[in-house]
Parts: structure tokens; sequence; C-alpha cells
């Protein structure tokens, strides 16, 4: 499995991603209506930004799309989604596009090439992530992969925990 670039030509598939139940529950949306149209993204521009505060990365298996993975620095992130929010920080965003392919590992090794990406950089101290309260898998997921609670807070409607995975947890868990 890799992770790569979003490209131009990758815009169909992610559009029909965000009209998935799954996806739509996990950000807050009605599963069962199409997402009103202030909702959806405008793909085609998130992918041509030239911006450093976001990369959109797709993961692929034996060149199949996989899932998605959107990594943000929340201190500069232009609709300041997080609000005011200290520099040397990333937040990242996963979903897996199909209902099949949940489950079976791909999540994982997607996250863990996106942490390791992040904490590349030298100067990041830690990674944020804001599953809504009620999503008990991913926030599973993400404590097994050593992210560990900050609380909850309200983003708009949405009842969110937010996580975080500092550079000193990360580092330790890679010696292990
Ligand atoms: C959260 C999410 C990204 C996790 O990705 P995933 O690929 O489903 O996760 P994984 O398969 O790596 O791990 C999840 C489960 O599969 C199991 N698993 C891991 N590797 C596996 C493998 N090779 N084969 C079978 N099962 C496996 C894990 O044990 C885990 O089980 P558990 O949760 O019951 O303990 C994905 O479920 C998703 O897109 N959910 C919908 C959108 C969403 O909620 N996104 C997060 C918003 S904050």
């Amino acid at each position: 499995m890799i992770l790569r670039r979003a490209r131009a030509d990758d815009v169909a598939t992610l559009a029909a991603w965000d009209e998935k139940p799954h996806v739509k529950w996990c950000t807050g949306h009605d599963p069962d209506t199409p997402l009103p149209a202030e909702a959806r993204e405008d793909w085609p521009a998130e992918i041509a930004r030239l911006d450093d505060w976001q990369e959109i990365w797709i993961g692929e298996a034996s060149g199949r799309r996989i899932g998605v993975v959107q990594i943000i620095d929340p201190h500069r992130e232009a609709s300041h989604y997080w609000g005011k929010c200290a520099p040397n920080q990333r937040a990242i965003d996963i979903w897996i596009g199909e209902e099949t392919d949940l489950g079976r590992g791909y999540g994982t090794v997607m996250m863990r090439e996106a942490i390791e990406r992040c904490f590349s950089d030298p100067t990041i101290t830690n990674i944020l992530i804001d599953p809504l309260v009620i999503n008990e898998k991913a926030i599973r997921f993400y404590r097994r992969l050593g992210f560990v609670d900050v609380g909850e807070r309200w983003f708009d409607d949405d009842h969110c925990l937010v996580m975080e995975l500092r550079r000193d947890a990360w580092a330790a868990g890679q010696a292990n």
C-alpha cells in the first residue's frame, strides 16, 4: 500500500466517496440523504491549491484507490476550523472510501505513513484529530495508534473528542 498525492483524476472518486453513508455519518451528516450543497467539498479547487498548509493523500493498494488522508496545519489553515491554535502542530482527517475496504488494516497503514510524514518535520510537536464522540470505532482505532484524549469540544453542531499524538509518545512507540 502506498500514499500518493491526490491528483485531478481523483476528483470523481473523492466526490463519490463523500456520498457514502459511512463517510457522511462520520462528518455529522445524515447518512441516508444526499449531502447539502454547502457541505460538498470543492475537490478540484482543494487539489489545485498551492498553499503549504494542506496536503491531500490518496491511499492505494495494488493500484486501486482505498482512502484519503488530509493533513493540515491548524495554525494556518484558511477556514480556521480549529480556532486559535499554536503553531508546530498538524491535524489529520482520514476515511476509507468503500464499505468493503473497512476493517482490513488499510487505515492503520495509511495513518502510520501520515504520522511519519508529519513528524518528519522536526518542528512538529503533536498531531490533532477530532472524531465525533459517537464514532467509537474511529476512537478505538486512534487509541491503538497512540492518540490520547485531550477533551470533548463542539465544532459548530458536531460534538467531537479531540485527541492528540505527541511526538515523544510516537517516538517511544517507534523504539519498541
Ligand atoms: C476509521 C477508519 C479510517 C479506520 O480505517 P480501517 O481501515 O477501517 O481500520 P483498520 O482496518 O486498520 O483497523 C480497524 C479494525 O480492523 C482490524 N484490522 C486491522 N488490520 C486488519 C487486517 N489486516 N485484517 C482484518 N482486520 C484488521 C483492527 O483490529 C480493527 O478492529 P477493531 O476496531 O475492532 O479493534 C475507517 O474505519 C473509516 O474510514 N471509517 C469511516 C470514516 C471515519 O470514521 N473516519 C474517521 C473520522 S474521525
